[in-house]
C-alpha cells in the first residue's frame, strides 16, 4: 500500500503555510490528510501558527502566547489576513471528509492547557471519540512525550503519535509506551534506519514520516511501508507515488 499523502503546513512550498489558501491547494492538489501546529494565544484559543513568534510568516513581530487572537487577527500572513484557528482548520477538514494530523507545540509552558483546550475543542466538534482509532478525523502528535501522554489520558479514544529525531534506547526494536500508537520519525532518521518501520510494524505501530519533499525520499519511504508522509508539494509527491 502507497504511503498517504499528509499536507505539511497545507501545500506549503506553493502557497504561505498554515493559511486557507495553503489548505485549500493542498485538498485540490490530492492531498489525502493535513498537518498543522498549533499554539495558545495569550486569551486562551489554538491557532494555527508553527514558529514561537510571529516574525517570519507575518508583516509584524511578537511572541505568539503575548498576543490576543484579536492582535493575530489583524496581521498579514503572506497574503492573507487573520490567523487560521484550529476550530475554522477543523471545520475546513471535516467539509472535505479529510484527516487531520494536530501537533501540539510548547507543552510545558501553560501546564496543560494546550491538551485540555485541545481535546475541549475536539469534543465540540464531535472528534474526541472516535468509534475507532483507526478512522479517525483527527490524529494529534507531538515531539513532547509530556503532551502525547497528556492527550492519552484525556482522550483515551483519540489516535497519537510519538514524533522523534533519534531513536532513544527503549524504542529502537519497535515498540512504544502504551500512551502512543504510532511514531513519527523525520526522514533522516530513516534514510539511516530504513528497517525501523519493519520493526515498527511487527509490534502493530505504523510510521507517520516527516517532511519528504525529495523524489529520492518519497520513494524510499513508499519501499519501505511508510504509511503517512508529510510534504510540503502534495502534488509532486503524489506524482512520484504514482510513476514509482
Ligand atoms: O509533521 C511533523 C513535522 O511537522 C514536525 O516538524 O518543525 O515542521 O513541526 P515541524
Ligand atoms: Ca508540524
Amino acid at each position: 500500500m502507497q504511503p498517504a499523502v499528509v499536507a505539511h503546513r497545507g501545500a506549503s512550498a506553493h502557497a504561505a503555510e498554515h493559511t486557507l489558501a495553503a489548505y485549500d491547494l493542498a485538498l485540490a492538489q490530492g492531498a489525502d490528510a493535513l498537518e498543522c501546529d498549533v499554539r495558545l494565544t495569550r486569551d486562551g484559543h489554538l491557532v494555527c501558527v508553527h514558529d514561537r513568534r510571529v516574525d517570519r510568516t507575518t508583516n509584524s513581530r511578537g511572541v505568539v502566547s503575548t498576543l490576543s487572537l484579536a492582535d493575530l487577527a489583524m496581521l498579514d500572513y503572506g497574503g492573507e489576513i487573520g490567523v487560521l484557528t484550529l476550530d475554522a482548520l477543523l471545520g475546513l477538514a471535516k467539509d472535505h471528509g479529510s484527516r487531520l494530523f494536530i501537533e501540539t507545540k510548547h507543552p510545558v509552558r501553560y501546564g496543560g492547557l494546550v491538551e485540555t483546550k485541545l481535546v475541549a475543542l475536539l469534543a465540540r466538534h464531535g472528534l474526541a471519540e472516535p468509534a475507532a482509532k483507526e478512522d479517525s478525523p483527527v490524529v494529534v502528535m507531538s515531539f513532547s512525550t509530556l503532551a502525547v501522554r497528556r492527550v492519552r489520558a484525556a482522550a483515551p479514544r483519540l489516535p497519537t503519535v510519538l514524533l522523534v529525531t533519534q531513536l532513544w534506547p527503549t524504542l529502537r526494536d519497535g515498540t512504544l509506551p502504551p500512551w502512543a500508537d504510532h511514531t513519527g520519525p523525520g526522514i533522516g532518521l530513516l534514510r539511516r534506519d530504513p528497517d525501523y518501520v519493519a520493526r515498527a510494524a511487527d509490534h502493530g505501530h505504523a510510521t507517520y514520516c516527516w517532511t519528504v519533499d525529495e523524489p529520492d525520499d518519497v520513494m524510499l519511504c513508499a519501499n519501505i511501508g511508510v504509511r503517512w508522509l508529510a510534504t510540503n508539494a502534495p502534488a509532486a509527491t503524489r506524482a512520484v507515488l504514482g510513476a514509482g
